[in-house]
């Protein structure tokens, strides 16, 4: 059944009504799990203000600042999971950051520096919240993934980011062997392109979407409401049998070879 009564479920990556976080907590919320809320906070405090507004329909049971790249804050967040619900049985994993000047341009020229941030931030950060996730998952859980097909194939000006989704989608499988015996479940979800801040840092977005609306099958891109019903799919009983995966949620582009353009 599609029925997530009573699971508590932790979702990051919220910025704003774009976010494909919000489209899966609003599906997640949908199927009756109860929400937590992760958001990355800033110094003049507006993204929590701005995130606390928009996610208020939800009535998440938790609100909780959480920037991955700071390992106290992680700590601090499950232990307030652990503290306010004693169990976890979804976790939703859905950022990534890459400096701007690493998603434009020639990738040979990408730096030490950007190279460890964005690897840090989008890639080791799910082993570190699985870490985290798996003393609470008591009666098994399922954990999701947002990837990119940047992360299988060159596309243009993805560059670094792309480099850190082929280690997530790595990620994804040996969590999943190793998390497999405590019955905990670890998928990714390889979104079509959808306008949101992160994709806006990447050139030629716009250029992206429109070639996906030419070629995929479905002739579109998808919809943040679209990647959350995947997502509430997989953390649902229904998906019991899958784990290690990257479910494709693109309109079909992945299936496509060398395919006409109408310019
Ligand atoms: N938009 C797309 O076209 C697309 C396609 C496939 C996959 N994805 C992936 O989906 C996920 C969500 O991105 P989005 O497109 O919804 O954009 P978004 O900008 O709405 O979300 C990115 C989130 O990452 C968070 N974040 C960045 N650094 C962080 C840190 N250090 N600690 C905690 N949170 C941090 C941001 O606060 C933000 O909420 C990302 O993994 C992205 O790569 C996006």
């Amino acid at each position: 059944m599609l029925d997530l009564t009573g699971k508590n479920a932790l979702v990051t990556g919220i910025a704003n009504n774009r976010s494909i976080a919000w489209g899966i907590a609003q599906q997640l919320h949908k199927a009756g799990a109860n929400i937590g809320i992760t958001y990355l906070p800033d110094e003049k405090g507006r993204a929590e203000k701005k995130v606390a507004d928009l996610v208020e329909s939800l009535q998440p049971s938790l609100f909780v600042p959480c920037n991955v790249q700071d390992d106290a804050q992680v700590d601090e967040t499950f232990a307030i999971v652990k503290e306010k619900w004693g169990t976890l049985d979804i976790l939703i994993h859905c950022l990534a950051f890459a400096n701007k000047e690493d998603l434009t341009g020639n990738f040979v020229n990408t730096s030490r520096e950007g190279f460890t941030t964005a690897l840090g931030v989008s890639a080791y950060s799910l082993i570190r919240l699985c870490a985290a996730a798996k003393p609470l998952m008591t009666e098994g859980g399922s954990i999701v993934t947002l990837t990119y097909i940047g992360g299988a194939r060159v596309i243009p000006n993805y560059n670094v980011m792309g480099i850190a989704k082929a280690a997530l989608e790595m990620n994804v499988r040996y969590l999943a062997a190793d998390l497999g015996p405590h019955n905990i479940r670890v998928n990714a979800i390889s979104a079509g392109p959808i306008r949101t801040l992160a994709s806006s840092a990447v050139g030629g977005i716009l250029d992206m979407i429109h070639h996906v609306e030419q070629v995929a099958p479905l002739r579109r891109t998808v919809t943040q409401i679209e990647v959350g019903n995947a997502a509430t799919f997989l953390c649902s009983d229904l998906a019991s049998g899958i784990t290690g995966q990257i479910l494709y949620v693109d309109a079909g582009y992945e299936v496509m070879g060398m395919s006409e353009t109408k310019g």
